[in-house]
């Protein structure tokens, strides 16, 4: 007996639109499909994203299917790791385009005539992730919040001092509702896979255990090499031309490594890169403006302080930067090793 059919909602009851994939809004709702799945023997894969579907994301789901028998994405704009003055309210909303996506997406399993597609989507309301209420503004939120302490402050956190606190929260209490055996990430966002494989260690967590944290290689536009994004969608035509230069960059800081360039010399070619561009785009009015490149140490994140260090039992190393076109910031990283070897 399937005791899953009976989550199947193939209608719209309330704001919802029509799915045939079942749509869970509540943590009491979602337990008992998980309770379900569990009395079947069924593995859970999970994919946790905030909408707005692209094909990176997809990548995820396809890994999810390939690799467990059930998969569940859950979708939600999570209001504690946008600060008081960035996107939240602009961020785009997609539902019913990212239901067609994910309804579309399916894996047939081999030696079986089984075919996989997503069997839940969990889209809980801010009310349900945050009993107490959340404040975008730190200082004022009550309740309970987690920080990777030591692992958020750099890269990406500089930029964004609170960003891996919303995030390491909000990720905590999705992997206590969906209780996964495998979650998938990407590694477009590195540091985030890294701190959130950090956080499954530190709180001795089993669903999922930290080796079970996949970290899924990003997915690219074939035709230029930019990093699939939500963000993307900001950008003008002009923006769009301009944004591969990050990954151009890095991969001239990645060239010059190869070559046993020392780390400064690498930064200083790539920064290089984005000059020129800069100064192209500005003759159109748009600015673009560098905010970091850096190599970070793939075990600690802290900022790479030995010249060379891809000796044969060493750790990857962490290439990453983020780009501004005009209101719009870009993100991009390369792993410099085996990613195998991320911990
Ligand atoms: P979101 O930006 O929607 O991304 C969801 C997942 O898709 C993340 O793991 C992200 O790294 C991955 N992803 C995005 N672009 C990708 C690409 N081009 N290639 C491969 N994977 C890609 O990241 C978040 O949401 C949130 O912070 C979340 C983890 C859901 C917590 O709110």
């Amino acid at each position: 007996m399937n005791r899953l059919r009976p989550f199947v909602r193939t209608m719209s009851t309330s704001a919802l639109p029509p799915s045939t994939i079942p749509l869970l809004t509540t943590v009491a709702e979602f337990r008992l499909w998980r309770e379900a799945a569990r009395r079947d023997n069924k593995s859970v894969g999970f994919v946790p994203t905030m909408g707005a579907l692209h094909d990176g994301h997809m990548c995820l789901v396809r890994k999810s299917l390939a690799e467990n028998d059930l998969t569940v994405m859950s979708i939600f704009v999570n209001p504690a790791q946008f600060a008081p003055h960035e996107d939240l309210a602009t961020y785009p909303r997609t539902l019913p385009r990212d239901l067609e996506i994910l309804t579309a997406e399916s894996l047939s399993v081999s030696g079986d005539s089984t075919i996989r597609t997503a069997s839940a989507v969990f889209l809980p309301s801010v009310r349900e992730m945050y009993p107490s209420g959340i404040d975008q503004n730190v200082a004022a939120q009550k309740g309970t919040f987690l920080e990777v302490k030591g692992y958020g402050e750099q890269m990406e956190g500089k930029s964004r001092p609170t960003f891996f606190r919303g995030v390491a929260t909000v990720v905590t209490k999705l992997f206590n509702a969906i209780e996964p055996n495998n979650a998938y990430f990407g590694q477009k966002d590195i540091q985030q896979c890294l701190i959130l494989k950090r956080l499954c260690r530190d709180l001795l967590l089993s669903h999922p255990d930290p080796a079970h944290v996949h970290i899924v290689p990003t997915a690219r536009d074939p035709t230029d090499n930019l990093a699939l994004s939500s963000r993307n969608a900001y950008l003008s035509a002009e923006g769009r031309k301009i944004a591969p230069t990050l990954y151009k960059a890095l991969k001239v800081a990645e060239q010059a490594w190869n070559d046993g360039q020392p780390k400064e010399l690498c930064i200083a070619q790539a920064t290089d890169i984005v000059r020129n561009v800069a100064t192209l785009a500005k003759e159109s009015d748009l600015e673009v403006r560098l905010d970091y490149i850096e190599f970070n140490e793939s075990d600690s994140l802290e900022v790479l302080d030995r010249t060379r260090c891809l000796e044969v039992d060493s750790r990857p190393v962490i290439l990453s930067g983020a780009l501004w076109i005009g209101s719009t910031r870009l993100i991009d990283n390369i792993v410099l090793g085996d990613m195998a070897k991320l911990q």
